[in-house]
């Protein structure tokens, strides 16, 4: 039955469901490189993931299929139907748990997590509320966790923003739930709060197309890879600029 008070009951209904499969290119190199890597050398135990805002998937599906035991919270029963949908295709529904819940009532324990993913969610919810959120994620981080967030800026076309708002470019479908665009430098000064105690992998604010849902259109993002302060992974680049010749 269609809910109409989800906005995103009918982008994740769709046979090309919204924001596609493939995840955020930056968890995807950790994924791989350092995830990957760990698990060659058997280092790792089971590992705790939460993927919050998580639509339909794309992240929770990658961060599964690394071996992390994942809950996927979103306010969207349909796209965390799809999300078991695509876990139980791609074999790994005994890794995925859902949660239909607010993302700011969620329960994430000091140093709890190794995986914590927030793609364009701190930007669904007032701004007070976001930095609340923020620094409960951060300080869920276990002392070798990975934190990933990404959020629409001032940038985006849909912003009520300068320089967005005076941008011609197309605006997405959904950028009505956007409601608190983050402004130049922001997440990275939130993420170089030394009371955050993380540490930045990568760090951009860009301008990119979106091709995965409705017609065409231009984002503004900031977009944060970071680590637990004090955790040196052996390796990370995205791209994968120097590797080692027989990494993985
Ligand atoms: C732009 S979509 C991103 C989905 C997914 N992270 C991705 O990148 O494919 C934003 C998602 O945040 C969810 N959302 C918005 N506000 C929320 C809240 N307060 N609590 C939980 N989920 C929320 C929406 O339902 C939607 O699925």
């Amino acid at each position: 039955m269609h809910d109409t008070a989800d906005p995103f009951f009918e982008p994740y209904d769709r046979d090309e469901i919204a924001y596609g499969d493939v995840p955020s290119a930056p968890i995807a190199a950790y994924l791989r490189q350092v995830i990957g890597r760990r698990v060659l050398d058997q280092q790792q135990n089971i590992s705790h993931a939460i993927d919050l805002g998580a639509g339909a998937g794309r992240d929770t599906i990658a961060l599964a299929k690394a071996g992390f035991l994942v809950k996927a919270v979103d306010l969207s029963q349909r796209g965390l139907d799809r999300i078991m949908q695509r876990a139980r295709n791609a074999g790994v529904d005994q890794r995925v748990t859902t949660q239909v819940a607010d993302v700011r009532q969620v329960d994430v324990p000091p140093g709890s997590h190794a995986a914590i993913v927030a793609t364009t969610v701190l930007d669904h919810i007032p701004a007070e509320d976001a930095k609340a959120l923020w620094q409960k994620l951060a300080d869920g981080l276990r002392p070798d966790g990975m934190l990933y967030v990404e959020v629409h800026t001032t940038e985006d076309p849909g912003s009520d923003q300068e320089p967005g708002c005076d941008s011609n470019d197309p605006v997405s479908e959904t950028a009505d739930a956007v409601i608190n665009y983050f402004r130049p430098n922001q997440l990275a000064r939130w993420a170089t709060d030394p009371e955050a105690r993380l540490r930045i992998l990568k760090y951009e604010e860009r301008l990119e197309w979106d091709y995965t849902h409705g017609p065409e259109h231009l984002h503004g993002k900031a977009i944060l890879l970071a680590v637990r302060a004090g955790f040196h992974p052996p390796y990370y680049g995205q791209p994968a600029a120097f590797p080692q010749r027989t990494s993985q």
